[in-house]
């Protein structure tokens, strides 16, 4: 029976509105799938690919794919620890604070793996964002939130990630496509490029994610397309990414966003680029 699953963390740019159309614009077949920002995890969880690497330069988001492949149920019991007590304020951040000193030790473990879930649940609009000394900085969304985890999801995306070939990378996204071969997948789907300061090409830099990055991923687009793999890529519809991918296919594509706290941004145009 086919498994179902979804992703078990709410991810800014999470691709669950675009599922149908990206699909829909996947090649019929093809080698290994690679997913180099793998943030929620939208389209591999629903498509499950046998072959897979997937990546993302997120070291406790990996290591919560990690831990849900290795080690499934003590994550699922130590999220419903935590979820024994209410969450108000005080005890959102008190939990942060635990989940921060297990960063500073860098304990990557099952339990970290928990404390990231739960949080990503409670903080404020499922973002993530770090200070400059690395500590988890996101406040309390002031809501009562049921259950953190759906357990059958996790225990059926610990089943996929253990029965198929998939390696879990963490790193840069160049990196992680050093291997990728004629006839593989790949799909980019990395941080946006701004929609408002798209119109002077400054410096600017969102999520850690500059000009220059851009720059770069457009670069690594026609390295792999010119070595005969299938590339996909989403982004915002603006002139930048028009100009950074002229030649390929471009489609818009209208889309609703549910994760911005601004109303009026919650939908817009995207577009969808393919070499094949
Ligand atoms: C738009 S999100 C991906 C959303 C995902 N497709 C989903 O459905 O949830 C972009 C991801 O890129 C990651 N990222 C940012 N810079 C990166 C880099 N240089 N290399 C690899 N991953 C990076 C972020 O941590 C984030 O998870």
């Amino acid at each position: 029976m086919e498994l179902k699953t979804q992703p078990f963390v709410k991810w800014a740019g999470g691709k669950r509105q675009l599922l149908e159309k990206l699909e829909a614009r996947m090649p019929e077949s093809y080698g290994k799938y690679y997913e180099p920002f793998i943030g929620g995890g939208a389209l591999l969880l629903d498509v499950h690919p046998q072959k897979a690497v997937i990546n993302d330069n997120n070291e406790q988001l990996l290591n919560a794919y990690r831990q849900i492949k290795e080690n499934s149920e003590q994550v699922i019991q130590e999220v419903c620890i935590l979820d024994e007590v209410p969450c108000d304020k005080e005890r959102y951040y008190e939990q942060r604070d635990k989940y921060n000193k297990k960063i500073a030790a860098n304990q990557l473990d099952a339990e970290c793996a928990a404390l990231m879930i739960w949080i990503n649940k409670h903080c404020f609009n499922g973002l993530y964002r770090v200070n400059s000394k690395g500590a988890f900085n996101v406040p309390y969304n002031n809501k009562k939130t049921g259950l953190s985890i759906d357990i059958d999801n996790i225990r059926n995306i610990a089943e996929y990630l253990k029965k198929g070939d998939i390696e879990i990378r963490q790193g840069d996204f160049e990196e992680a496509c050093a291997d990728v071969k004629k006839g593989d997948f790949v799909y980019f789907d990395s941080p946006y490029v701004p929609i408002s300061e798209t119109a002077n090409f400054t410096d600017y830099t969102k999520d850690g994610f500059s000009l220059d990055d851009h720059k770069r991923l457009a670069v690594l687009f026609k390295k792999l397309a010119d070595a005969g793999a299938f590339i996909m890529l989403s982004n915002h519809n603006v002139p930048l990414v028009h100009e950074l991918y002229s030649g390929y296919n471009i489609e818009e594509v209208d889309v609703r966003r549910a994760i911005n706290s601004d109303a009026s941004k919650r939908s817009g145009k995207e577009v969808i680029i393919t070499n094949y």
